[in-house]
């Protein structure tokens, strides 16, 4: 048949969506399984999101207000910023590309970590830039200082994920401060902050505090883990204010819905309550690290709400274990496994089916 389609796309790998655990518990016949996959929040939605969205389901026969308005000004707020500086979109995800549309040509080039989100390669691929992988260094983390040298004359862009999805891993205030310093004034720095609302490590900087005034500073948050939305799908960034208008021209038009601005408002209410459950992820991330590692992996300290077993060529094979005991995790076959702190209820039934994994 004629091709179609970019040839270029047959070489990438498709994004990797968390399994169905209904589908995975009608295969084995039990009345549930658990997904910690995604690095969702388990708690369920915020108190008064599910109200607002059924209000707002009334209205949705007409489009979204395009501006974001009153989502953008809230979040402006709430992050002390102007609101000309804020941008909204379908997930961070969809922002995270909506930046490289608005920074590359083809050709241009994307710096990253590697192993790092697993969008971003995709993300690159389909703006036609170029991927520039720095690898981890031995303790899972970014290399800062490879990444630096990475920069040439065509790089646009360096994304730093911060905590890195998915090792856990996160870069503090000294080398974030000595790389940005290193990074010339024409090339963003994307501070990927997805998980930000876990960091207990106070020597993690918020990128919003600490660098949101730096012209090249980009700083994307979303309210898919700690805030609860990620079925709804609502990311923000916070730019210098040119950068935010890029961003927002290229935007697919109305993707941040009706229901999704009336949900993020409920939930930005409930900050408290987002701190308490962060509070007991972060307990319960302890307890688990401390659980695998006495199970003989060497899990790195993690400030996400997601751990990383680094298993190597035994990721797959520990994946299949535990999706046999009813626990959905994610394995990266040849690297490692990310698995998503949950109810503790849920944590236990992972740590069970990973000593009998690992047995
Ligand atoms: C590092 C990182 N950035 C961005 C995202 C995207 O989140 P969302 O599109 O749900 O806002 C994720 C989701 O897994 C992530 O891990």
């Amino acid at each position: 048949m004629t091709k179609l389609t970019r040839a270029d796309l047959d070489a990438l790998p498709s994004y990797v969506p968390g399994r169905s655990p209904a589908d995975l518990a009608r295969e084995l016949g039990l009345p549930e399984a658990i997904k910690l996959a995604s690095n969702e929040v388990s708690y369920g939605p915020l108190p008064g999101v599910v109200e607002a969205i059924t209000e707002a389901a009334s209205t949705v026969h007409r489009y979204p207000d395009m501006g974001v308005l009153a989502l953008r000004t809230t979040l402006a707020e709430r992050y002390g910023v102007d609101p000309d500086r804020v941008a909204t979109g379908c997930g961070s995800v969809a922002l995270c590309e909506h930046l490289a549309r608005a920074t590359c040509l083809p050709g241009d080039e994307i710096v990253y970590s590697w192993r790092s989100f697993e969008a971003y390669p995709i993300i690159v691929a389909t703006t036609a830039a170029t991927s520039v992988r720095v690898p981890n260094d031995a303790s899972h983390g970014h290399d800062l200082d490879a990444m630096a040298a990475a920069i040439t004359d065509r790089t646009r862009v360096v994304l730093v994920c911060n905590p890195n999805n998915p090792t856990g891993t996160s870069v503090r205030r000294a080398q974030l401060d000595r790389f940005l310093n290193a990074v010339p004034d024409d090339v963003l720095v994307v501070l990927d902050e997805a998980y930000r609302e876990f960091v207990t490590d106070t020597e993690v900087p918020d990128g919003l505090r600490a660098y949101g005034d730096r012209p090249n500073v980009v700083v994307l948050r979303t309210l898919s883990k700690a805030w609860g939305l990620a079925g709804l799908r609502v990311g923000f960034l916070v730019a210098q204010p040119e950068v935010a208008a890029a961003v927002r021209k290229v935007v697919t038009p109305f993707s941040t819905s009706t229901t999704a601005q009336a949900a993020a408002l409920a939930a930005l209410q409930q900050a408290e309550e987002v701190r308490r459950r962060c509070a007991l992820v972060v307990s319960e991330r302890d307890r688990v690290t401390e659980a695998v590692r006495k199970l003989g992996v060497e899990v790195p300290d993690s400030q996400a709400n997601f751990v990383w077993l680094p298993l190597g060529g035994q990721a797959a094979q520990f994946g299949a274990a535990c999706e046999a005991r009813g626990v959905i995790v994610r394995p990266f076959q040849g690297d490692g496994v990310r698995v998503t702190i949950g109810t503790p209820a849920e944590n236990d039934a992972f740590l069970a089916a990973a000593e009998a994994a690992l047995a």
